[in-house]
């Protein structure tokens, strides 16, 4: 390990963009699909992973709900939740802050109960047992109507104490922000922050419209606004974080190479950047193997390392408080 890779080892990070359903594993698949009976169109772990080669976010998604296709009890949702957690603890993350897609399981019959009940009660046994603090995001599945989002929006109601934001996920080509402003209004009025997938495919546009219409306070990727200059002064004045996933841009050839990665410039130009796996099982690494490869492709020194660190508590949504005890551990670690 080199001096770089054991920094980033030690530093307590926070991981802001993760997809609950990215985390399951071909052999926790295999495993579900047996104790559910349900048979996967592939003959075993090494033929499934074969399949993991993307040419575009659509590519990767046909894969990811099909995969989701062995999640129905609520025991599950605990399994792919608790199994995420030990790598969290591996990866030293002290907070993370999960999203779910009820749509992907609700559609099939699932019901949204088991979805939540299975992944709060790990994460609650992850508090408590690995000391690891966590939100929930419940994320709307932007091919689906903004009706069908309103439905899901209800069934959370007796769940809302458990949930702190609502995100906006999936196929972002010509499925704007604007199809959900007023479905995003409605959970605001409820209580929830809102997070929103955009410019990871999508034009700057979609993240001007993600911040004026369904008032994010994070943009999850935000890629292209590096084509926006004015945009990028309004991500940097108003401190709105970006949560940037490299080994998932690669994969899905949102860039070419790691070497073309907006990170670095990012933290340059004092953008809120912070660094996630976002589909651990599919792209290649969990956490710290995603700032390996930024910080071996981008050059990244030693205070860049820590200030995405630090950046991961900063744009997380726990208190003032938290956070400052959380900046303390990274500082303590990091040498200063
Ligand atoms: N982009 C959009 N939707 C998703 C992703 C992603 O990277 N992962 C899971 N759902
Ligand atoms: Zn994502």
């Amino acid at each position: 390990m080199t001096d770089l890779h054991k920094l980033i080892a030690l530093l307590p990070k926070a991981e802001l963009h993760l997809h609950i359903e990215g985390t399951l594993e071909p052999g926790l698949m295999f495993s579900l699909a047996a104790r559910n009976g349900i048979e996967l169109p592939y003959e075993n772990e090494e033929s499934l992973q074969a399949a993991y080669h993307f040419e575009r976010l659509q590519d990767f998604l046909d894969i990811y709900y099909a995969g989701c296709s062995v999640l129905l009890q609520e025991q599950d949702f605990y399994d792919l939740t608790w199994a995420y957690l030990l790598k969290a603890k591996e990866n030293n993350i002290l907070h993370t802050e999960v999203m779910f897609d009820p749509q992907a399981h609700t559609t099939r019959g699932v019901p949204f109960s088991a979805v939540i009940g299975g992944i709060y009660r790990a994460l609650t046994d992850g508090y408590e047992k690995l000391g690891i603090s966590f939100r929930l995001i419940m994320s709307f599945l932007r091919h689906l109507s903004a009706e069908e989002g309103y439905k899901t929006l209800r069934e959370a109601i007796p769940f809302q104490g458990w949930i702190t934001a609502v995100g906006l996920d999936s196929s972002e080509k010509n499925f704007p922000p604007d199809l959900f402003a007023d479905l995003f209004e409605s959970a605001q009025e409820m209580g929830f922050l809102t997070v929103v997938h955009a410019g990871e495919e999508g034009p700057p546009e979609y993240i001007w419209a993600a911040l004026d219409l369904l008032r994010a306070s994070r943009i999850d990727h935000g890629n292209t606004a590096m084509e926006d200059s004015d945009l990028m002064d309004v991500l940097g004045i108003y401190e709105i974080p970006l949560t940037s996933c490299p080994l998932s841009n690669l994969k899905l050839k949102v860039i070419s190479r790691m070497e073309d990665h907006p990170v670095k410039e990012m933290l340059e130009r004092g953008i809120k950047v912070t660094v996630n796996s976002d589909d651990p099982a599919y792209f290649g690494g969990y956490l710290n193997e995603n700032y390996f490869a930024v910080a071996d492709a981008l050059f990244l020194s030693r205070e860049e390392l820590v200030q995405l660190a630090k950046n991961s508590f900063e744009a997380s949504f726990i208190t003032d408080g938290e956070k400052k005890n959380f900046l303390k551990k990274v500082e303590e670690a990091s040498g200063n």
